[in-house]
């Protein structure tokens, strides 16, 4: 049985098995922490039974009127874990509590060579918003795509219009 409950600072000695994942991010102990803070009913883990990570989903509320979002910072789920819905399902729980701050839509970046991900972004209702040109430092730098699903509250879907051309990363809000 998967339990879901909020991300805790103990699970930050314990979430190894799944950021080992050369695509998940580990970000300084401040980022969590400033996360655990300002937002923990956006930072949810799924823990199975024996109390070992199977996966966790960390993100925040932001912007201004009709930018008003959920975000998206940190999706991963453990190797041995996937194709079971759980990544589905913590994109539900973020998407829940963005529906009620009454956000507008729901977005994240991904790497453009990330298939698996944008897949299923894909599956769940998100569309391709923008290209974020080198938005990944590296060597060499790779390009986001920048994804987005509208929430109830965009009645005229207008936070889904996607543009036509790519933006810098210093021009992403
Ligand atoms: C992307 C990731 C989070 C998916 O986690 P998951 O728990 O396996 O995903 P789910 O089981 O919820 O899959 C939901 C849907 O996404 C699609 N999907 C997920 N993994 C897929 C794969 N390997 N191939 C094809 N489609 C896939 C499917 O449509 C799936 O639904 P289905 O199983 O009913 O067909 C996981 O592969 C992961 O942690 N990857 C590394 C980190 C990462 O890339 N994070 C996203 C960064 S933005």
């Amino acid at each position: 049985m998967t339990t879901l409950r909020p991300f805790t600072c103990n699970d930050l000695y314990k979430f190894n098995n799944v950021n080992l994942d050369p695509l998940t991010e580990t970000y300084g102990l401040s980022f969590y922490m400033q996360y655990l803070a300002h937002w923990p009913e956006y930072f949810t883990v799924a823990e199975s039974p024996s109390g070992e990570i199977m996966g966790y989903i960390m993100g925040k509320a932001e912007g201004h009127g009709e930018n008003w979002h959920g975000h998206v910072t940190a999706l991963t789920v453990s190797l041995e874990y996937r194709r079971l819905g759980l990544a589905a399902t913590l994109m539900n729980c973020l998407e829940d509590v963005s529906e009620k701050k009454r956000a507008y839509f729901v977005d994240l970046f991904v790497r453009v060579s990330n298939k698996v991900a944008i897949n299923m972004y894909t599956n769940l209702g998100y569309i391709v918003y923008r290209t974020v040109l080198e938005y990944y430092s590296g060597d060499p730098d790779e390009n986001a795509y920048d994804m987005r699903k509208a929430l109830s509250r965009d009645v005229k879907q207008k936070s889904v219009i996607p543009l036509s051309h790519p933006v810098r990363p210093e021009d992403v809000e």
